[in-house]
């Protein structure tokens, strides 16, 4: 189930779960806006500014009941409303980040009691960052990702209306923000959906959708037959052991008045991956419905990206397949040949990830790309190197890099740069084709998957490769505990801003 968005003048809702959560800047007093529940801020060694008659506010953080970190949420009741105070840090620490963290602990308290109507003061002197961040925080933390479980009699329900409270008028951060983090959601609820309903072909579903947000996109699919009449046959190998069908999905964005090439957004969608015949071991294999996360983001920042009608073109390329051992499933020492002539021996079948990689960033080329980034679940040995805290971020070009990187602190998505290397490269030499899918040695795992699908990237234009094996689902970040955490999709949107602006 995909959430939908609905958006009126500055009001904005969203479907999350079962549940609709409407979402608005008022410059109302929060005490005059009928809330039953009120959340107001506090900083480290400040007092409450807005305060209720006779300090009561102020006095619970004297006593140390209601604390001033980021995450702290204390109770009090005021008449038959509810006052949540809650901790921002110190103000010259306060990002986009601390905000969202803060706003999520608001959220699920807000959630506990019952709130229907939650009314979140907004500090004084809040960037846009920081606004953007506590709608982002509210709406992120109330995603469900346990919809399915049918005996919730228990379950408290978010709010149904969710209030931004400033003096000035906040409503562009705000819509901003609630986009973002919506869209966000959408990846989440595509993760969460189990393989045998989030199948390529409901990926092409969510993609004929996104298509119709704007007469300036448009959607092609390439299904088995089309790959392999393209020459797609490391793409084509992988699907090769699956009944359910393929498809390369290629979604244009083509912003009115603007004539430049466009960047390209590859994702990586295994919607199962057990390893293919070099088959995972079981306990564990079931987290592999993670495996299409790449092309989720890729999807649904592209869908962000059309709603904001940014002025950057955007051809998004999704590999969807499953990875399946059966009768006909590729095998350990198959030769295969990319869509760009390269022969590649498969030695593992596990590391089917590049091989669908290889043939999308070829048709990126194609296409004309001006610069190429890819998200893909790509190795377990970028989970081990820098766990739930970072992607890994590989690329042919410093410029490009750097590009990501402030993409990345703008987004509050951390990302931290690994290497390339021409001995990484000569670790995948072919013996009997030209190049192998893995190496022999248990070393380098995330460079050597990096330096296999920068065989195809080439170093004519700027690709970057972001491994997000450790980050995409269970990360338990205060705003995304559990399940999918559609990680990228609020950086997708910041790059795709600043190349707008160049
Ligand atoms: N989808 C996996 C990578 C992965 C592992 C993602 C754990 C998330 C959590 C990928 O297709 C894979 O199986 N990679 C292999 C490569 C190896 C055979 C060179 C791996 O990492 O073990
Ligand atoms: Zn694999
Ligand atoms: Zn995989």
């Amino acid at each position: 189930m995909v959430s939908g968005l609905v958006q009126s003048g500055n009001k904005a809702s969203v479907a999350i779960g079962s549940e609709a959560m409407q979402v608005e800047a008022t410059t109302t007093a929060p005490g005059a806006t009928l809330a039953d529940t009120i959340a107001v801020p506090v900083f480290e060694a400040e007092g409450i500014a807005h305060d209720l008659e006779g300090g009561q506010l102020d006095a619970l953080v004297d006593r140390g009941e209601a604390r001033t970190s980021v995450g702290s949420v204390a109770l009090t009741h005021a008449g038959s409303t509810r006052y949540l105070i809650y901790g921002l840090g110190s103000r010259d620490r306060l990002d986009g980040e601390a905000a969202r963290r803060a706003a999520a602990a608001v959220e699920a308290e807000a959630r506990r009691l019952g709130t229907e109507t939650l009314c979140v003061e907004i500090p004084h002197h809040a960037s846009d960052q920081v606004v953007e961040g506590l709608v982002e925080g509210v709406v992120l933390s109330a995603h469900r990702w346990d919809t399915r479980k049918t005996e919730n009699s228990a379950r408290r329900e978010p709010a149904t209306r969710v209030l931004l409270s400033d003096h000035q008028d906040r409503s562009a951060a705000v819509a901003r923000g609630f986009l973002l983090a919506t869209a966000q959601n959408c990846a989440r609820d595509l993760q969460n959906a189990p393989p045998n309903e989030l199948t390529p072909e409901a990926l092409v579903a969510r993609a004929e959708e996104i298509a119709l947000l704007s007469e300036h996109a448009s959607l092609e699919t390439l299904d088995r037959a089309g790959l392999i009449a393209a020459g797609c046959g490391a793409f084509a190998a992988v699907a090769q052991g699956s009944v359910r069908e393929p498809r390369m999905i290629i979604l244009r964005w083509s912003p009115p008045g603007v004539d430049a090439k466009p960047l390209a957004i590859v994702g990586k969608a295994v919607t199962f991956d057990s390893g293919g015949i070099s088959i995972k071991p079981s306990g564990g294999m079931e987290e592999m419905k993670f495996d299409m996360s790449g092309g989720a983001t890729a999807l649904e920042a592209t869908a962000a990206i059309i709603e904001l009608g940014i002025a950057t073109p955007v051809i998004c390329i999704v590999g969807a397949t499953e990875n399946l051992p059966s009768g006909s499933a590729m095998l350990p020492s198959d030769i295969v040949t990319a869509s760009d002539g390269t022969t590649i021996e498969i030695d593992n079948t596990d590391a089917e990830g590049r091989l669908v990689l290889a043939d999308c960033i070829v048709r990126a080329k194609a296409e004309g790309a001006s610069r190429i980034v890819d998200f893909a679940t790509l190795t377990g040995a970028m989970r081990i190197a820098l766990g739930h805290a970072y992607a890994g971020l590989f690329s042919n070009s410093d410029a490009w890099a750097e590009q990501l990187l402030d993409a990345s602190a703008e987004s509050g998505e951390p990302l931290w740069r690994m290497p390339l290397h021409p001995s990484y490269m000569k670790m995948i030499e072919g013996r009997y084709a030209d190049i192998r899918n893995t190496s022999s040695k248990r070393v380098a795992g995330a460079s050597t998957g990096a330096e296999f699908i920068h065989h195809f990237a080439g170093d004519e234009i700027p690709w970057a490769h972001i491994d997000i094996a450790g980050v995409a689902d269970g990360v338990g970040l205060p705003y995304a505990k559990h399940g999918g955490a559609g990680f990228g999709v609020r950086l997708l949107v910041c790059l795709t801003e600043s190349l707008a602006e160049a």
